[in-house]
């Protein structure tokens, strides 16, 4: 599956550059053509001759250099591939990437790609368990780059815990995910997921039960099938999926524009359990509590989000999916939602607290198309997911 691909190897300046070395082997093995890019650190560790007569190609290594970019400037170098691939990718470049800086030939080419990235860290285990790493991890994954490794175990350090780069042939394994030519290739989707926050006052808000994992596990199956997602997410229990893009809000108002910045896309799913009141009287400061005194909370409708993206004219996405959380009358609700908020399908589940469905790992839905309803066994979360996920690929196909 690798065949005819082209991934653009960016190596940097660790002691897990040697295993670069073999990685460019197995992808050569595999069809898999690689344009091999070296930082200045890199060249301490491997020689961009081996890493040329392996490539089969020349090596990169400066951005100022006159004769390279005649042939071939540093942005169309950056968009050659079908996958930008990191490794190692160290704590400098990682940090460099969450940062978007641009001072030398790597960072520069990662920071003009449009292409997807994969990297594989390679560390001391103290750097990265650093916070800072943590938070230029946190930062990259929400960018939508893909992570592989480390793996635990001795460091070339003498030390011992995570920070070993991936395997070569675990490396492969996530390339050839990454280039998985999904029938949602080249399709933008929009999912919002989990619940909305609605301030009271500072520390106080008005909440709901959603643990965000129905969603999240939509996001990450539309993403499997090659899809680019956009995933607006309220405060959720459960981590997002990687490989997405993650817009984190909190109150529905949040949701709406996050939503609206989002579009166009192909599809949307309507997955958050958005609060359907806000306090028109949250308090910029802590409220303080009054014996015998409740505090005046008045409550204004919120926007419906669902509704207003199914109403546009233009810019309207080729398929709408709402969900319908019902306790009642499931399918009679769920189908005069349909048409209420003007969206194709409603998936339609009961959160009965007897069905242990909301914040649970299972699902019983419906999905209610123009065609009818259909009634899904229950199954995990998960396969709920998946279902969807290819049923919308077919409705776009
Ligand atoms: O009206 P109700 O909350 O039952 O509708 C549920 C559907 O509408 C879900 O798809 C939910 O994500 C969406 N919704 C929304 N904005 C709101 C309320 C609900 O997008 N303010």
């Amino acid at each position: 599956m690798l065949a005819g691909k082209r991934v653009l190897l960016i190596i940097g300046g660790g002691i897990a550059a040697y295993k670069a070395l073999d990685l460019v082997r197995r992808l050569r093995e595999r069809g898999c053509s690689v344009t091999p890019v070296l930082t200045r650190a890199a060249e301490h560790f491997v020689t961009p001759l081996s890493v040329s007569a392996l490539a089969g190609e020349e090596v990169h290594r400066d951005l100022f250099d006159l004769t390279k970019e005649a042939e071939m400037g540093h942005i169309q170098l950056s968009r050659v591939a079908d996958l930008v691939v990191v490794a190692p990718a160290t704590a400098d470049l990682m940090a460099k990437m969450a940062q978007g800086h641009a001072d030398d030939l790597a960072s520069t080419l990662l920071l003009a790609t449009d292409t997807p990235v994969l990297i594989a860290p390679a560390m001391n285990v103290r750097m990265w368990d650093h916070a800072a790493t943590r938070r230029n991890l946190a930062t990259l994954k929400a960018d939508g780059v893909r992570v592989t490794g480390p793996n635990e175990g001795d460091m070339a350090c003498g030390e011992y815990g995570p920070g070993r780069m991936a395997e070569p042939l675990e490396i492969v394994a996530a390339v050839e995910e990454a280039l998985a030519d999904g029938p949602l290739k080249g399709r933008r989707v929009l999912v919002t997921s989990g619940p909305t926050h609605e301030p009271i006052d500072p520390v106080r808000y008005i909440a709901n039960r959603s643990s965000g994992s129905q969603g999240t596990a939509i996001a990450r199956a539309l993403a499997g099938l090659g899809a680019q997602v956009v995933f607006v997410t309220g405060p959720a229990a459960v981590a997002p999926p990687e490989g997405v893009e993650v817009v984190p809000v909190e109150s529905a108002a949040e949701m709406l524009e996050a939503v609206q910045a989002a579009l166009p896309v192909d599809a949307a799913v309507f997955a958050a359990a958005v609060a359907d009141w806000r306090v028109t009287t949250a308090s910029g400061s802590k409220i303080k509590k009054k014996a015998g005194e409740l505090p005046p909370l008045e409550l204004a409708e919120n926007p419906d989000i669902l509704a207003s993206v199914a109403g546009l004219g233009e810019g309207r996405p080729g398929l709408v999916v709402g969900f319908a959380a019902e306790t009642d009358d499931v399918v009679a609700n769920a189908t005069a939602k349909r048409g209420r908020k003007g969206c194709d399908w409603i998936v339609a589940n009961d959160v009965s607290p007897a069905t242990g469905i909301m914040g649970g790992k299972e699902n019983a839905v419906h999905l209610i198309t123009g065609d009818g309803v259909e009634d899904w066994p229950r199954m995990s979360k998960d396969q709920v997911a998946m279902r969807l996920a290819s049923r919308i690929a077919e409705a776009l196909d």
